[in-house]
């Protein structure tokens, strides 16, 4: 009896999505799209490659279940979802899009530190609504953002950017960092600061750092305490990162007086959350990159490198070389 032949099969794909129309058709004629298994559901172990475009967790269990796996392709930067060090035991690489969305991140880093300081959200709201009568020189009052001091927590290439864009406001740039950056500090007049000097004298503190066992929490009660009362807290980098009940206790106390978030845990809040109701909060629903020109370059990149892995080649960008 002959064995089924499988070597001309086109290769599967597992992505979660529902992923855009470019995708699919980048893909398309290249790969056989599977959905995401279900929690509880079973999973093909003939799949040859995944592509995570959420943040669907890949843990060792999955990977278990997927002897032939050779790739799994990231689309975005942040892996913290990817159990990276169980692949590389197992030999399978892992792809994500570094640079490409750095300065869109960045944009938006500062379009929330704008908001904020500027009460533009509040303002939005109020001039469209019947209140709005007449100009009132005492109105909503913010903060100014020329000349104040912004720290950054995380200077990789996302806080190199939002640096370079601070220092068009005249801003004083601090940031602590694992290691300094000589380059950065001479490039971006950047001054390198303990973390306790980070906190106390940041006017706009801005975390750009990547999620790991480090940074989880990194932000609590006792930090946001020894903030400047009229200090904001910015994160585009990962919920998880800030403490979510601290920090609705800093606003809720005036120990901070706001927030510009991209980013929650969990992400979603619940609807009935009380930051929801604060009006000291900017929030946005992960909109960092969300940009047509970056995320069809993300689209691109994670594309390259899951089918560079298909093809056993080297990817373009590469977390667990
Ligand atoms: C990233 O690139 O990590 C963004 O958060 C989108 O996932």
């Amino acid at each position: 009896m002959s064995c089924p032949d499988d070597t001309n099969r086109r290769l599967r794909v597992i992505a979660d999505g529902p992923l855009a129309a470019e995708i699919v058709a980048m893909l398309a004629d290249r790969v056989e799209i599977r959905p995401w298994p279900a929690a509880d559901g079973g999973v093909d172990p003939t799949v040859d490659g995944l592509y995570t475009y959420g943040h669907p967790r890949v843990d060792a269990s999955l990977l278990d279940r997927l002897p032939g796996l050779r790739v799994i392709s990231n689309y975005g930067v942040g892996v913290d979802h990817i159990d990276v060090r169980a692949a590389a035991q197992r030999g399978i690489p892992v792809g994500n899009t570094p640079g490409v969305l750095d300065e869109a991140t960045a944009d938006m880093a500062m379009a929330l530190l704008m908001a904020s300081a500027r009460r533009l959200i509040e303002g939005d709201r109020y001039a469209r609504s019947g209140e709005f009568l007449r100009y009132d020189p005492g109105l909503m009052l913010g903060q100014e953002i020329h000349h104040a001091t912004l720290g950054i927590l995380g200077l990789g290439r996302i806080g190199c950017q939002i640096a370079r864009r601070a220092r068009g406001f005249d801003m004083t740039i601090l940031y602590h960092n694992r290691r300094r950056r000589p380059d950065a500090e001479s490039q971006l007049a950047a001054s390198y600061v303990g973390f306790d000097q980070l906190l106390a004298q940041s006017d706009y503190l801005v975390i750009s750092t990547p999620l790991t066992e480090q940074t989880r929490g990194r932000i609590g009660r006792d930090e946001l305490q020894r903030m400047k009362p009229t200090a904001t807290l910015i994160n585009v980098a990962r919920g998880p990162i800030v403490q979510t009940d601290a920090l609705t206790e800093a606003l809720q106390r005036g120990w901070i007086a706001a927030a510009a978030l991209d980013v929650t845990d969990p992400e979603p809040l619940p609807r009935d959350h009380p930051l929801l109701r604060m009006s000291n909060l900017v929030i946005a629903p992960h909109l960092g990159s969300a940009t047509v020109q970056t995320r069809r370059k993300m689209a691109e990149t994670s594309v390259e490198n899951l089918v560079r892995g298909l093809q056993g080649q080297p990817l373009v960008h590469q977390v667990n070389e």
